[in-house]
């Protein structure tokens, strides 16, 4: 996709490969080796694939885990926010479990925080093994950094900003909204609701287009974002982008699905879709960008579906592989 986009726009892109998770594992022993690190730091932007092994969620003892290695890599590169945009294509309407009319006009701008929380605090084992405890720590600035990019993109979209936490029984979620309340004083022309998590999650499937942006905490946003993929219709169309001050990393929201592995049934769009991310945000390419969601909606448009998006109306010669619609994609192009 990016060689086509280089082709056509006469731009020259330079790719450097590099392991991590399960394929680090077995290489190096690690899950994400200072050599993968270290290339990851020398360029613009990462593409990445997604990381998970079946081996590993079955064995809890496991020391190494893959996982291990897309946190460690959030954690050194400083991405801290995590911009997971859900909007749906409408030629997709009726491949969600939710009612078209419901759907219809939704788009969503999520920033999750990316690298403090429960994911990153102290844990362990008490009492011989007995008791388990995973910390969730905030500081004011990993906080305030997040809320200031929510309201800046709040102000280039409908100026609305809605805030997830659980403030109502965590301290964490306390020290978040104050934070969260004091930024917003810099954006008086944008309308700040605050939210609790249980109620959004409601919400999100009731009503989704009373939602702009949404900024939350790591582990709010890892949830709910799965849940707003079934209003873009499904995990398979969801790309997103990891920024900080450094090299940006662009990814599918979805896992490995070792369950398909090889059978050519993976939906490639999000992968595609955050390669048009990645031009966009890292690059400043917006017309390239833009190109490549074109493409993505004309082969939609065109009846072509993977099995995640096909429906009972699908054709069956219309239900395409992941090579062969990955062809029209570039075809169109
Ligand atoms: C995601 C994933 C990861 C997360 C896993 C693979 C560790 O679910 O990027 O949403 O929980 O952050
Ligand atoms: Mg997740």
């Amino acid at each position: 996709m990016l060689d086509k986009i280089a082709e056509k726009f006469g731009h020259e892109f330079s790719y450097d490969e590099a392991l991590i998770g399960h394929a680090a594992i077995e290489a190096t022993g690690e899950a994400l080796p200072e050599e993968s690190l270290q290339k990851m730091k020398n360029s613009d932007a990462v593409l990445f694939g997604a990381v998970g092994h079946p081996k590993y969620d079955n064995d809890p003892s496991a020391k190494v885990r893959p996982e291990q290695g897309l946190l460690k890599m959030r954690k050194e590169l400083g991405l801290y926010a995590n911009l997971r945009p859900i909007k749906l294509f409408d030629e997709l309407l009726d491949a969600s479990s939710i009612k078209p009319e419901i759907l219809k006009g939704a788009d969503i701008l999520f920033f999750r925080e990316l690298t403090g929380d429960i994911y990153f605090g102290e844990k362990g084992r008490k009492n011989n093994g007995d008791t388990a405890f995973d910390n969730a720590e905030y500081s004011k600035y990993e906080v305030e950094r997040i809320a200031r990019k929510a309201f800046d993109a709040a102000m280039t979209r409908n100026k609305k900003v809605c805030s997830v936490d659980k403030a109502n029984v965590l301290e964490t979620s306390r020290l978040w909204r104050e934070v969260v309340q004091q930024v917003a004083k810099e954006y008086p022309e944008v309308q700040v609701e605050h939210q609790f998590v249980d109620a959004v999650a409601m919400l999100l499937i009731k009503d989704p287009k009373r939602f702009d942006v949404v900024v939350t905490a790591n582990l709010f946003g890892d949830i709910l974002t799965d849940e707003a993929s079934q209003i873009a219709g499904s995990m398979g169309m969801l790309a997103s982008a990891s920024i900080g001050d450094g090299t940006g990393v662009y990814e599918p929201i979805h896992g490995s699905a070792h369950d398909i592995t090889g059978k050519g049934l993976a939906n490639p769009m999000a992968s595609v879709l955050s390669a048009a991310l990645l031009l966009d945000i890292s690059f400043g390419l917006k017309e390239e960008s833009n190109a490549i969601i074109s493409a993505v909606d004309a082969v939609l448009k065109a009846g072509f579906r993977t099995g995640d998006i096909a429906d009972a109306s699908t054709p069956k010669d219309k239900i395409l592989g992941t090579d062969a619609i990955g062809e029209e994609i570039l075809n169109r192009l």
